[in-house]
């Protein structure tokens, strides 16, 4: 009798458990379930001015197992110069493993005036932007306006072989709809790439017209844009690309290659994915390539947008790859972030990738495929030499659909 109850009991038991079971796995494909059609539903809501993004993983942060190259020290120069001074005193703190979190976004803009103009005898007669960005040079993770926290899950299959991350600027509505009809549209390519685009932009200024209804129609219809409440200047373009490789850590670290690039450029994206494709794979993990500048220095041209003072930089560059458009790879980019840590913002966007990459020891390689400073003048309406090449600087959003319909023309004979 005894034996025979508890086996009921045992069988009882068993029931319970394989009801319980499999209320579990109902429950996980419901969530799932519910899950995706929440993507679909909230993936347009832009993230409330103000909220900040949440901290990266440790491993972001952990700047610390960073060794820089003995290479960086060689390329720059220790003098007086205010940048070459902060750098040195930054590798110091590296090296005594003493370093400081970057200042919260907040706070970052108490700079000290006096300060600066004690630091830099001539703080007072260089350009106002330059002064702009001395002051808010600290000022890192800037709060995101418009996000699209699902680009990296929305596609099947699998994170992104690329992300084209085009930057643009509030206005040129045209030059993104261009792009988007051209070398940047969303999709799956040949051996079943798939690549997915966004527009990095920046707030306009308060004297510009106000675009923030025509923004968010925008961002709504299309997903790609991506806004973070920072002036949109020249000399924020190191904030924007830094706040991309954040939002990218957060959002697709899986993502293999970026491709960097304005908003103005003609791409051959299928000889540009044929390229990666064809990279040994010891390669395309350290890839770092476009259109090479190994001896370049800066402008001391008052009156170049360029305009850097000598009392602010002195010596050469590290050879640096044009940000006309430049490929990365990705398993670069969390290193590429925690040495941004580091490094001080240089306000040359694509010179500071290079000092940045430079102190990795990860030297850029040249690619004659990648035009920056465009083709020559007789070749500049060739299909034949377009459709041979990576990237040209520059064209007009009604050049680029010309090219671009050209370049696949059927009848094309190259
Ligand atoms: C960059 O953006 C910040 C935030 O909007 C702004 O305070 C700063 O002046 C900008 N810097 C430059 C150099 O324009």
């Amino acid at each position: 009798m005894r034996g025979f109850q508890s086996l009921i009991a045992m069988i009882l038991l068993t029931t319970l458990f394989l009801v319980f079971l499999s209320s579990l796995h109902l429950e996980k494909t419901h969530s799932h379930k519910l899950e995706q059609k929440d993507v679909r539903k909230i993936i347009q809501v832009a993230v409330k001015p103000n909220a900040t993004l949440s901290p990266l993983s440790k491993q972001a942060r952990n700047t610390k197992a960073l060794t820089i190259s003995s290479g960086l020290r060689k390329a720059i120069p220790q003098n007086q110069a205010y940048w070459n001074r902060l750098l040195y005193s930054a590798l110091g703190r590296v090296d005594k493993k003493n370093l400081e979190h970057h200042q919260l976004w907040s706070h970052c803009r108490d700079v000290d005036q006096e300060l600066l103009k004690t630091n830099i005898h001539d703080f007072t007669s260089y350009p106002s932007m330059f002064q702009e960005f001395l002051m808010t040079m600290n000022c890192k993770s800037p709060p995101l306006l418009v996000n699209q926290p699902y680009k990296c899950l929305s596609s099947e299959g699998g994170p992104p072989f690329i992300f084209f991350a085009v930057k643009s600027r509030p206005g040129n509505f045209e030059q993104r709809q261009s792009v988007r009809e051209t070398w940047g549209r969303e999709g799956v390519f040949q051996n079943g790439l798939r690549v997915r685009t966004l527009f990095l932009l920046g707030n306009p200024s308060t004297n510009e017209p106000d675009l923030s209804a025509l923004m968010s129609f925008e961002a709504k219809t299309f997903k790609d844009i991506l806004q973070w409440d920072f002036k949109e200047t020249l000399l924020n373009l190191t904030l924007k690309m830094d706040a991309f490789l954040h939002w990218t850590l957060k959002y697709c670290p899986q993502v293999s290659f970026i491709f960097s690039g304005d908003d103005d450029v003609f791409v051959n994206t299928p000889a540009l994915l044929s390229y990666l494709q064809s990279l040994e794979p010891s390669k395309s993990a350290q890839l770092f390539v476009g259109h090479l500048i190994s001896t370049a220095a800066p402008l001391r041209d008052t009156k170049s947008k360029y305009y850097i003072p000598l009392s602010f930089y002195d010596g050469p560059y590290p050879p640096y790859i044009g940000g006309g458009g430049f490929l990365i790879s990705g398993s670069l980019l969390q290193r590429l972030h925690s040495i941004s840590h580091v490094i001080p913002f240089y306000p040359i966007d694509d010179v500071y990738i290079g000092m940045c990459l430079n102190a990795l020891g990860i030297a850029p390689v040249a690619h004659s495929g990648f035009h920056t400073f465009d083709v020559s003048e007789q070749d500049r309406e060739n299909l034949c030499v377009h459709k041979g090449l990576i990237l040209i600087h520059k064209r007009s959003p009604t050049e680029l659909k010309k090219l671009w319909k050209g370049i696949h023309s059927p009848i094309l004979t190259c």
